[in-house]
């Protein structure tokens, strides 16, 4: 991989791979999060994420494909990091407000990804490529959609 980054595609190419490992960092962190929680909606809600989740590192894995570019898996510090935090408001957290630190985690996490795809699909389509482009906005759209609900839970669940 590189040194030094002289090339947008190059900058791509690692950012994916980077991608790559922030989705596989996040499925960990859903499934403890997940585990942690103790309301059946937060629990459905982080379990429908997992499972698009798994669908976002097949788009990431054809995305590669169709860049001809080996998926290398880079690091993803800030995935690490917001899965560290996440697990300390976890242990921190007594029952009437597990499902508080659990969504604040969660919704952390979702708005991190967001921002990784937005500056993605600006490259692709710089680069033309409309077909990759394509597969990164589907993992944005979802995204959006899982903070939107996370959001949503957490304003009810602070209000009832
Ligand atoms: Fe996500």
């Amino acid at each position: 991989m590189f040194e030094r980054f002289d090339a947008p595609e190059q900058v791509f190419t690692y950012r994916l791979g980077s991608a790559l490992h922030m989705e596989q960092g996040s499925l960990k962190m859903l499934n403890e999060l997940s585990a942690a929680a103790g309301d059946s909606g937060v629990k459905e809600l982080l379990t429908q994420h997992i499972h698009e989740t798994e669908h976002q590192v097949e788009n990431l894995s054809r995305v590669f494909d169709l860049m001809n570019i080996d998926a290398e898996d880079n690091p993803s510090p800030t995935t690490k990091g917001l899965e560290s935090e996440g697990e300390s408001l976890v242990r921190k957290a007594e029952p009437p407000v597990i499902d508080d630190v659990v969504l604040a985690a969660a919704l952390g996490a979702e708005h991190y990804e967001q921002a990784a795809y937005e500056s993605l699909i600006i490259t692709a389509n710089a680069l033309g490529r409309d077909d990759v482009a394509a597969l990164l906005d589907e993992n944005l759209s979802q995204e959006r959609h899982a903070a939107e609900a996370l959001r949503q839970k957490a304003r009810e669940l602070a209000t009832r």
